[in-house]
């Protein structure tokens, strides 16, 4: 098969986890018999760099003419990097935002699986994660807060800052039925995150997931309020199979997820539309603070680039293979230094990826 791959390294880090993972799709084709056109593409802090602006037209376009793309990560430190002194709509972030929202990438997946071998990097107490977890995230990626109108302006003298969250039923309704397709494949339960005590937004979130799930009655659906559920997912994560929340919820608790799984270095993400296109990236950042040192996990992009063979390419032989091998090599106690734990054996980026692509 013909893989027309779009790759963004992007910034920090992100070069070197997308290296990796471009070592294992590598190996994957060698041994699978596939041929993967890679197209690099800018974004973020290194397209400002080039051409002032984090996403260009001809970039969006040759994104638009791939099968799917990978990305590592953008951005840099927001206090200290010269990127974060252009106004807001240069920024490396409002390239990832344009690129989400210009491929209509509504549909964010965020798995969080306890991998038993990596208990000993989990923050929680054994008896919660015994047995482990596998939870995935279906985060609503192109409305809510990110996309509502924004502005700061003086009002009776004062200055003050607007953001909107905003939501109709068509996006509530499209992102829902994707959880509850998942949802048919897997343990067939939805919590529903919101926070319907408050905002009207949420109110019509309810309802409409509740008109969706008329429609799938083998599955189970409760609706959790976000506090709670942040709450939830440290005192007792196996309770959750798909968590359906909107954008920022979704970002937030995202974040905690990955963090009971071991690290935000473990945690893949696939971000789809309605077609079989895909952008698959890690759900971490940049990591201006270990950049360049050759010590970043490059799990999470390792793990996205199996989904990105799943979904985009319906290989789920290669996709099964890749996610073996990292099981494999944790199991082997090879540990990237987020993941570290005592007797294990601590290995770079660059090793990462060579040990996961020899189990291919
Ligand atoms: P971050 O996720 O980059 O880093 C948070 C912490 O996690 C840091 O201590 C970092 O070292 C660690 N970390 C992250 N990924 C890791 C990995 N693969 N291996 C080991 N450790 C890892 O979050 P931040 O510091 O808040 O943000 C830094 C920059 O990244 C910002 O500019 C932000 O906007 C951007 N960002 C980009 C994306 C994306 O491109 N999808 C996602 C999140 C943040
Ligand atoms: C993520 C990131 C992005 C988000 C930022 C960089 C805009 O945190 O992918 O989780 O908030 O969606
Ligand atoms: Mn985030």
């Amino acid at each position: 098969m013909n893989l027309k791959i779009g790759v963004i390294k992007g910034d920090g880090i992100g070069p070197e986890i997308v290296t990796e993972a471009m070592k294992v799709l590598d190996k994957v084709a060698k041994r699978y018999g596939h041929n993967i056109e890679y197209r690099q593409l800018l974004m973020g802090g290194a397209s400002i760099d080039v051409h002032g602006v984090p996403l260009t037209d001809e970039t969006v376009a040759e994104a638009k003419s791939c099968d799917a793309v990978l990305m590592g990560s953008i951005g840099g430190n927001t206090s200290t990097s010269p990127w974060y002194k252009l106004e807001p709509s240069k920024r490396p972030e409002a390239g990832l935002l344009r690129i989400r929202k210009e491929l209509n990438l509504f549909a964010n997946l965020r798995p969080a699986i306890l991998y038993d071998e990596l208990k000993g990097a989990c923050p929680l107490k054994e008896e919660i994660t015994e047995g482990g977890f596998d939870l995935m995230i279906m985060r609503e990626l192109t409305g809510g807060l990110y996309f509502g109108e924004r502005k700061t302006e003086e009002v009776d003298g004062v200055m003050t800052a607007f953001d909107s969250l905003t939501y109709n039923e068509n996006e509530i309704r499209r992102i829902a039925k994707r959880a509850f397709d998942i949802a048919m494949k897997r343990r067939k339960k939805v919590t529903s995150v919101d926070k319907a005590n408050v905002l009207d937004s949420s109110r019509l979130w309810r309802k409409v997931v509740e008109e969706v799930a008329k429609d799938y009655p083998e599955v189970t659906l409760e609706h959790m309020l976000v506090d709670n559920s942040a709450m939830q997912l440290v005192k007792d994560p196996k309770q959750f199979d798909v968590i359906l929340t909107e954008n920022m919820f979704g970002d937030i608790l995202s974040d905690e997820a990955s963090m009971i799984t071991g690290s935000i270095g473990m945690l893949a993400s696939a971000s789809l539309n309605e077609t079989k296109f895909g952008l698959y990236e890690p759900s971490g950042g940049s990591a201006p603070d270990i950049a360049g040192q050759g010590i970043a996990n490059p799990i999470a992009t390792i793990l996205s680039a199996a989904m990105m063979l799943r979904f985009s390419f319906d290989l789920d032989k290669e996709a099964d293979a890749i996610e073996a091998s990292v099981a494999k090599v944790l199991k082997d106690g090879y540990r990237t230094i987020d993941i570290m734990s005592e007797g294990k054996t601590q290995i770079g980026t660059a090793r990462m990826g060579d040990e996961i692509a020899a189990n291919i």
